[in-house]
């Protein structure tokens, strides 16, 4: 039964206004609040989006309180677990798990499109060697525009798809030259005979002077990180996407604009913070001293990996990612002392009512990082591998938005600068 519209009632005017309520297929209903500024003659004011749906969007669902991930439809648990990284791209880009061959005919696409112009390494060469990763990325990516500017109709949707399989296909190869780099090492190219993470850990870390053999435990342990990383509905840096897209700039901008919102440490670059965090704590005996700085609003500390604006309850994504950190480090016959801290900070902190009281539950970079240290990448490089797996996510929404747009996105304010006064000439000003 469709929902009654809900009457708000203005005390200033005695006006009243029925807002019709908005319901999708699953989640909290919204209220439609358009005829707002002209009927009543009020803006809305939320900072941070807290309370507010920007768009509409069939493509993941979560619901925070439950710690409920679904993406069109499908629990993460059930992805992580029977999927593949390509698949679960596959879904978010069309919307249903593909057939047999039209996953063949789709990993094909994308393995046709894994290398870049020569020209782009000329690029990333340009960098300072101990440049950070994610400018990198940004950069790079930015400028894939530079190089395809003949398919960019962005009213032809074979353009759009293409752009959006070229840049899934694309993220690893410049993230590995991005590393490479750093590395003083010569290009890598993509060999298109392996699958998308051996192809990623082979171009990141094969260097000509020896055969290398891609870890079967890393390219499993990649796959599904990348699944647990692939989209999560309207984040910033997804958001950022769509704004940008809404402007009708061209989806390599857009992407590279979600590679610099998501390069923060309040977002996915909080995977790096936390191995420096952990780093920083460096023993169990320190834990509740840094519990405490976390929880003093006057100490700009926070329990990185921990806390999100959604879930109130797990993130269901940690608790699949810790599990495969404890099985990685088996498999690799490692451990790690990190991890035996992660886990510890956890406990400790689950317990402490201020993170009870707040609902504050580790999120999904809480783990990843003891996993990405495992494999050999660099802490510098965590945010990076973030990207690869976000860039998915990214250009389904991005395509999702040009099938279906919003108005050009432009949020209001609450103007609280100085009221109108006139000009006094220098000479005139003391
Ligand atoms: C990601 O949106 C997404 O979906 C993001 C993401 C994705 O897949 O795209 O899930 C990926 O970004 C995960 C989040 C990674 N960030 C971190 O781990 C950084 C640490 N976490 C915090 O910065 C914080 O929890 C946020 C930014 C994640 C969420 O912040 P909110 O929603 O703005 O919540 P808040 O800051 O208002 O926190 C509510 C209260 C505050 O205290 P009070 O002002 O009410 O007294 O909880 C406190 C905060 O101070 N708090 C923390 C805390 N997180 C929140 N206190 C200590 N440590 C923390 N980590």
């Amino acid at each position: 039964m469709a929902d009654k519209p809900v009457i708000i009632s203005d005390e200033n005017s005695g006006k009243q206004l029925e807002l019709p309520v908005v319901r999708g297929t699953a989640g909290e209903p919204t209220l439609s609040i358009k005829s707002l500024p002209k009927e009543l003659g009020y803006f809305t004011y939320d900072p941070g989006f807290t309370a507010t749906a920007s768009c509409s969007s069939a493509i993941t669902f979560i619901d925070g309180g439950q710690g409920i991930l679904r993406h069109r439809g499908y629990p993460i648990e059930q992805l992580a677990k029977q999927s593949s990284f390509l698949e679960v791209a596959y879904l978010l880009l069309k919307g249903d798990l593909p057939k047999a061959s039209e996953y063949a005919e789709f990993e094909r696409d994308i393995t046709y499109h894994t290398m870049v112009h020569e020209k782009l390494n000329t690029f990333i060469s340009g960098f300072h060697y101990d440049a950070h990763p994610m400018a990198m990325m940004a950069g790079a990516v930015g400028s894939l525009a530079a190089f395809y500017h003949d398919r960019l109709d962005m009213n032809d949707p074979e353009h759009r798809m293409l752009a959006a399989k070229r840049m899934i296909a694309k993220m690893p190869t410049i993230a590995a030259a991005c590393y490479r780099h750093h590395m003083g090492w010569p290009s890598a190219y993509p060999k298109n005979r392996l699958s998308y993470t051996e192809r990623f850990l082979d171009m990141m870390f094969s260097v000509p002077a020896e055969d290398y053999e891609v870890s079967e435990v890393a390219a499993r342990a990649f796959d599904l990180l990348f699944i647990c990383h692939a989209d999560h509905e309207q984040n910033a840096s997804t958001s950022t996407v769509r704004l940008v897209g809404s402007t009708g700039a061209n989806p390599y901008a857009a992407v590279s604009a979600g590679i610099s919102a998501l390069w923060g440490p309040a977002h996915g670059g909080a995977n790096e913070a936390v191995l420096n965090m952990l780093e920083e704590i460096g023993d169990v005996s320190k834990v509740p001293q840094f519990i405490q700085r976390a929880k003093d609003r006057n100490d700009p500390f926070r329990l990185m990996g921990f806390g999100h604006r959604v879930y109130k309850n797990y993130d269901p994504r940690a608790s699949i990612i810790r599990e495969a950190a404890h099985e990685v480090l088996a498999d690799l016959g490692t451990s790690d002392p990190l991890m035996d801290l992660a886990m510890e900070l956890e406990q400790i902190a689950l317990k402490d009512e201020y993170f009870v009281e707040k609902r504050l539950y580790p999120n999904v970079d809480f783990y990843s990082g003891i996993i990405y240290k495992a494999l050999g990448i660099p802490t510098s490089m965590f945010t990076v591998m973030f990207a690869i797996a976000r860039t998915v996510g990214w250009v389904s929404h991005w395509l999702e938005h040009c099938e279906n747009p919003t108005p050009i996105g432009r949020p209001r304010q609450v103007y609280t600068g100085p009221a109108e006064r006139d000009y006094v000439a220098l000479k005139d000003r003391g």
